[in-house]
């Protein structure tokens, strides 16, 4: 009766399931038009993608390599996440211009600030050539066989196309290799900063919010695109001149209110939708909390030091910000895939599937594959815990880690050129430097402690590297390797590297650090990855052929890809959620939340003057949202990952309601399982977005460039 009843639950869910789920491919959205008019949208499938004319996608591109951002002016101007431009205002920032704390603003296009090395990717069209890439590939040919002549074809394709193109050609797999897509792409390196808000406001909330709602993070970024003065992409020069875009988007100022409809246009990377319950169950309650354990051990060891002292706090923020972000979101995935029952739902769909096979005419091909997915998951599954276990508990143990820079170093004989050796040794000088600035070493010790009994209790001898296996005692082995080792040392190592003879390679090959390295490398390369990539292989092979097999099964449901770093529109609505029983988010969040957080005692909830007096003030000229608050972020149900940082989320007119930044930490289960109950993206507001470059930094230059509906 209970296992009826859940049938009967998940039916109903799946049922009422209708939109949020899926990444679609724009050159086919054509498909999805009906259902996104009905969900509320005023546009057409073709204003958002069309090779024939200009249209939403030319304004949408690939921030470097890894998030999303969009054009917004005639001058080629670009607004992303403040953490998507991170890494680029930290690079100009020093101590006379400290751009992370007080933000950055170009007054004019003078000012603005080279990123040499960034590049922005601007798709320009799309086709599908499944046809042409699996051209002689048949089901009976060696997996071997199959890549060998894929690659081939995709050679072939690739280069006849580039001879008829400036622009760079690639193609892709989607639904795990049953079809391939060319991807025509322009790629512009002459991109520079234009301005970022102080990270008071940029990463208001710092880690302590991220993942979480209510969320009040102003987390953007303001770039340019440059070109040459024929429009087309060129390196740095003083001559480039700001690109001008095909099409920019336009700026709604009228806000996002609950129900509305909603969609998200950007570069989401990685999903796995489709994988059998065996694979989800694996993720969601072996490995995730495995990972989860180990890290949250050593966060709280970083949080007790952090709060003790002002220097360890900043020494150990970006490194606490790494772990964090693994450890809160895999977190929400377990609870998430269990509360809502992620594996029942696959198993059940799985009972279909099964019975669907046996009416089959392709029953030879899919009747095994779900009984074979466990077995094949099962073989996997100690390696994958091994191999969690050598990242999160081995590898975060600084030193050792640390000392793993040095391997090459010890290999250098008489015989290694002299300019090799400089080389390393220039790099390993930046990068002890590096490392000694953000090292206290009690933490690292106590982390040790932990980690390597983590590892002896939890591990059996065959799944863990060669060097624990002589360890008797943690504590005597840890005062050992922290006594011994030179990298706890900076004068020592710099010693080393200034005065560096090959014969001192033989003494580096005896510190117990890089003992402690090379066992763990050695247990990979020779242990774990010759066991997990044959599987893997074998896998892939069996998940391609289980979406075909499950495309065929339903012919006329529409499925989208899984996400792989292509560009997608994903839709759904503003709205909040109830991530508990009792617990009701509202969608919207507003300056207010920021004063109630403020706290000048925690770095994370500091508030700039500038923007406390603002709020003292109601200045908010016409960001006001009607309701007369300044409106900071909100959530809606659009279904996006990682990657899909910096997108635009837009209205139903495609006008820009704001970016994306996060999701939140509940409904992080959306990579595996997508629930549109509790599933929720979290996008700055661009009405904040604007207030704060015009009434906070009086950058009133580029709100004069911006396409602005009242
Ligand atoms: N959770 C977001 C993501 O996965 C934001 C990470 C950066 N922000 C932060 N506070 N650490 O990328
Ligand atoms: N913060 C993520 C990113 O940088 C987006 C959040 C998510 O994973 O949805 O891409």
């Amino acid at each position: 009766m209970k296992r009826l009843l859940l049938s009967l639950a998940v039916l109903l869910t799946s049922a009422m399931a209708f939109a949020g789920e899926g990444m679609w491919i724009p050159m086919l959205l054509q498909y999805n038009e009906k259902e996104m008019q009905e969900m509320g949208m005023r546009i057409t499938a073709d204003d958002i993608y069309s090779i024939n004319h200009s249209s939403l996608k030319d304004a949408i591109v690939l921030f470097g390599g890894g998030c999303t951002g969009e054009i917004v002016s005639d001058y080629g101007l670009l607004f992303t996440n403040h953490h998507c431009g991170y890494d680029w205002i930290q690079r100009h920032s020093s101590v006379e211009h400290d751009y992370l704390t007080d933000g950055f603003w170009a007054y004019d296009r003078s000012q603005e600030l080279p990123c040499p090395g960034l590049t922005v990717t601007i798709l320009r069209e799309m086709r599908d050539v499944t046809e042409q890439v699996l051209f002689e590939v048949t089901e009976e040919m060696t997996e071997e066989k199959r890549q060998a002549t894929i690659t081939e074809n995709m050679k072939r394709i690739i280069a006849e196309v580039e001879k008829t193109t400036d622009y760079k050609v690639s193609i892709k797999p989607f639904f795990l290799g049953n079809e391939y897509y060319l991807l025509l792409n322009e790629v512009f390196t002459d991109i520079r900063l234009v301005g970022c808000p102080p990270s008071n406001i940029g990463k208001f909330g710092g880690d302590t919010d991220n993942w979480v709602w209510p969320r009040h993070t102003g987390d953007f970024s303001i770039f340019r695109v440059y070109a040459d003065k024929d429009g087309h992409p060129a390196e740095y020069s003083a001559d480039n001149v700001p690109y001008k875009p095909v099409q920019h988007l336009q700026i709604s100022l009228k806000g996002a209110d609950e129900g509305d409809f909603a969609f998200v246009f950007g570069y989401p990377a990685r999903t796995s939708e489709y994988l059998p319950a065996v694979a989800v169950d694996q993720e969601a309650n072996v490995i995730d909390p495995i990972a989860v354990r180990l890290r949250g051990e050593i966060l709280d060891i970083y949080n007790t030091y952090q709060e003790q002292d002002r220097k360890v706090r900043i020494q150990y923020a970006s490194k606490h910000a790494g772990l964090g972000n693994g450890w809160k979101k895999w977190m929400g995935v377990t609870e998430g895939i269990n509360r809502f029952h992620g594996v029942e739902k696959k198993r059940f769909y799985e009972e279909s599937f099964q019975e669907w096979c046996l009416g089959s005419r392709l029953r030879y091909l899919y009747i095994n594959l779900l009984k074979n997915f466990e077995a094949k998951y099962k073989e996997l599954e100690p390696y994958k815990v091994a191999y969690t276990y050598l990242t999160n508990a081995g590898l975060n143990i600084e030193i050792i880690g640390f000392a793993g820079n040095f391997n090459k170093l010890s290999e250098v004989t008489k015989e290694t050129p002299q300019e090799e050796v400089d080389k390393m040794l220039a790099s390993l000088k930046k990068a002890s430097a590096e490392f000694f600035k953000n090292y206290h070493q009690p933490i690292d010790e106590e982390v040790a402690r932990a980690m390597l009994t983590e590892y002896l209790q939890n591990q059996p001898a065959d799944f863990r590297p060669d060097f624990l296996n002589d360890i008797a005692d943690v504590n005597a082995y840890v005062a050992m390797l922290f006594e011994k080792s030179m990298f706890t040392d900076e004068e020592k190592v710099n010693d080393l590297i200034d005065n560096f003879k090959p014969i001192k390679a033989k003494k580096l090959q005896k510190d117990p650090a890089l003992v402690a390295y090379q066992s763990m490398i050695r247990f990979y390369r020779e242990e774990i990855n010759p066991k997990m990539k044959p599987i893997n292989d074998e896998l892939a092979q069996m998940q391609r052929l289980y979406m075909k097999g499950q495309m065929l099964m339903e012919p006329d449901k529409r499925f989208s890809p899984d996400a792989n770093f292509t560009l997608r529109v994903t839709y759904g609505k503003v709205e909040g959620f109830r991530p508990q029983d009792g617990k009701n988010y509202r969608h919207f969040t507003t300056l207010e939340g920021i004063m109630e957080k403020e706290n000048p005692e925690i770095y994370d909830y500091v508030v700039e003057p500038k923007l406390k007096q603002l709020y003292n003030n109601k200045d908010y000229g016409r960001y006001a949202d009607k309701d007369g608050s300044m409106h900071v972020a909100f959530t809606a149900s659009v279904h996006t990952t990682g990657g899909n940082s910096g997108s635009p989320i837009l209205n139903a007119d495609g006008q820009l309601l704001g970016l994306n930044f996060d999701r939140c930490w509940e409904g992080t289960m959306s990579d595996l399982v997508y629930d549109p109950s509790i599933c929720r993206n979290i996008s700055v507001d661009i009405r904040y977005v604007l207030f704060i470059i015009d009434k906070f930094a009086g950058a009133r230059n580029l709100i004069a460039e911006l396409d602005i509906a009242e």
